[in-house]
């Protein structure tokens, strides 16, 4: 087992709910199903963050997909204060069994401990700070205090683990590294951006045809990967000194520009498709 992995299992041992969050716009393969094992016993929550730049489509068929696996589902965008909430509401729901076991104790009022779990970039700490909000910040690395786990209480009802729990991408198939890639969770110094805005042009002009063509006011989407980089490149006056298309400047507007939602809100995996990664492994 890794040193991450045991990390995560003590820190497991301490919480009644893991409040897992993913990225909307590949839900799947922004996950690493060890969690699952991980966590049994515990209350789940997931949380399909990015949602304002996942497709309203895709954020519903994944919202029914987690639910129809036992999660607790909420879409959110972990920016805005707007659903917290709804996300309590969530918790409470998680947590049913457990809040009826120590009723029945006589334990009452026991506030649930959390923990917010999800791979890089995924939004966890952006998450934790519209969802502590002060008490976060009240918490913070004070002199005197102890290190280690510190909890930062949210109600009588919540404690959060302060820090959030870092699961480690899984991306033996090559298709799940290239979402991952495209939502820029994996390093970009270990891939050829020209080759990944090659990717990205091919999956775009595939599966939402017409979007290069109103973006960047291309001609014909029907060409190779390579050639619409030009395109964009010419469209976009993005050339070498010498005057040809600067491919680089071409690759790194496209892949910026879809990570920042400006070609519009864009869901990369579907339940449907995904299911075939779920069965290899
Ligand atoms: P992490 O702790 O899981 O590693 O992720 P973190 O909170 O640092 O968030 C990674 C990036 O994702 C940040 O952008 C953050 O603002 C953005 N983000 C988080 N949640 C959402 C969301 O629901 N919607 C959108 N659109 N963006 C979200 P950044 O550019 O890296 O940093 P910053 O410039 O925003 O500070």
């Amino acid at each position: 087992m890794t040193k991450a992995k045991r990390a995560m299992k003590e820190d497991i041992k301490l919480i009644d709910l893991i409040i897992e969050l993913v990225d909307s716009r590949a839900p799947l393969s922004s996950r690493n199903p060890d969690i699952d094992e991980l966590g049994k016993g515990k209350g789940r929550v997931i949380l399909l963050n990015k949602a304002d730049l996942a497709s309203e489509a895709g954020n519903a068929a994944w919202t029914s997909y987690f639910e129809s696996k036992g999660f607790q589902v909420m879409k959110i965008d972990a920016r805005q204060k707007t659903s917290l909430k709804q996300i309590h509401q969530c918790i409470q729901e998680a947590c049913r069994e457990k809040i009826e076991r120590d009723r029945k104790r006589g334990i009452l009022n026991r506030p649930i401990r959390a923990m917010v779990v999800g791979i890089p970039n995924v939004g966890k700490s952006t998450f934790i700070n519209s969802f502590a909000g002060k008490a976060a910040a009240k918490t913070g690395n004070k002199p005197g205090v102890t290190k280690g786990n510190q909890w930062i209480r949210l109600n009588k009802q919540v404690e959060l683990l302060d820090t959030p729990g870092i699961l480690w991408p899984k991306f033996e198939d090559q298709a799940v590294g290239l979402r991952l890639a495209f939502l820029g969770s994996i390093n970009d110094e270990i891939l050829d951006k020209d080759e990944l805005a090659s990717e990205l042009a091919a999956f775009l002009s595939g599966s939402c045809p017409g979007l290069l063509t109103e973006r960047y006011g291309i001609t014909d989407e029907n060409k190779l990967p390579y050639e619409l980089l030009g395109d964009i490149a010419a469209a976009r006056s993005c050339l070498t000194k010498g005057g040809a298309p600067d491919l680089s400047r071409a690759s790194k507007l496209l892949i910026d520009d879809f990570r920042s939602g400006k070609l519009g809100r864009i869901t990369l995996e579907y339940p449907e498709a995904s299911g075939n990664r779920e069965e290899k492994e």
